[in-house]
């Protein structure tokens, strides 16, 4: 069946033009099992969305544990009726959901705790981020480790629409408005069909963009011992990104970048 807009389910489409939660397993697994010397067991995906990471932690071993946590019950609930019910019995059993504020302290258990997909640019304020950074922090084992991505360059704060084509729909990222007083800005992901329909806004994102100094200032700020960044390879081939993410102190003022960082507590 041809996709619609009528046809579609907005969340599917998401997971299939956003995430590549297999790749973003794979780096936070052997990057931590390089920091620690063992590999991770419990994975907290924070702003967890359809709780897709999460499944795909559970997936990578047998004794892996993922809590998602969601403000959203609509969210929730469509992961576990079509990610978590995907997984075998074994696997969803270690799988938990939680409807809560990021915020909220976990009790100092967890290996890791991934912000990805930017969500955490919602926080607009320094005192936010930090009490997020900060809950974050306490909520991990005393070797545990919290992964973000990032996202910058001189095209990031321009008022621009990207489009990409994906298998039956196309993509639209829409940078709606950008105040350079406040930093904050209106993002959406709208998708279009080969039948001419749109799905307008099927994603709106209000977000400050942030810089990676003023980050990785507040992960210290909230007691993080060692920061890092991971910065994107050159494919020489092609001059695009290669998808191998390595320590870094120097980037390229490419027009978009996106990078990870690893903040150890
Ligand atoms: C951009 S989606 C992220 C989806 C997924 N994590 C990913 O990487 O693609 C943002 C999610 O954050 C959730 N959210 C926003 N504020 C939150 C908060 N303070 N605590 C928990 N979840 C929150 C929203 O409900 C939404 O599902």
């Amino acid at each position: 069946m041809k996709l619609t807009a009528a046809n579609a389910d907005r969340h599917d489409l998401y997971q299939r033009s956003v995430q590549d939660v297999e790749s973003e397993i794979e780096f936070v697994d052997t990057t931590f099992k390089k920091l620690r010397g063992r590999f991770a067991q419990v994975l907290r995906e924070d702003f967890c969305g359809t709780a897709n990471t999460c499944c795909q932690w559970v997936r990578q071993r047998d004794d892996n544990r993922g809590i998602g946590v969601d403000l959203d019950a609509e969210v929730l609930s469509w992961g576990t009726n079509n990610n978590i019910a995907q997984l075998s019995p074994d696997q969803a059993a270690r799988v938990e959901l939680l409807q809560r504020d990021v915020r909220e302290t976990d009790d100092g258990g967890l290996d890791i705790v991934l912000a990805m997909n930017f969500s955490y640019f919602l926080f607009e304020t320094r005192a936010d981020m930090l009490r997020y950074f900060v809950s974050v922090f306490e909520s991990l084992r005393d070797d545990g480790i919290f992964f973000l991505d990032c996202y910058g360059g001189y095209d990031a704060p321009r008022v621009l629409t990207e489009e990409r084509e994906c298998d039956g729909f196309t993509y639209i990222w829409d940078q709606a408005s950008f105040n350079p007083i406040s930093s904050l800005m209106q993002c959406y992901i709208h998708f279009t069909f080969e039948d001419g329909s749109r799905m307008d806004k099927a994603f709106a994102y209000h977000w400050r963009l942030w810089t990676l100094p003023e980050l990785l200032g507040l992960l210290q700020d909230a007691g993080f011992s060692r920061t890092t960044v991971y910065w994107e390879g050159t494919d020489e081939e092609t001059g695009e990104g290669d998808g191998i993410y390595t320590p870094a102190t120097v980037g390229d003022a490419d027009a978009g970048w996106i990078c990870y960082l690893t903040a150890e507590k």
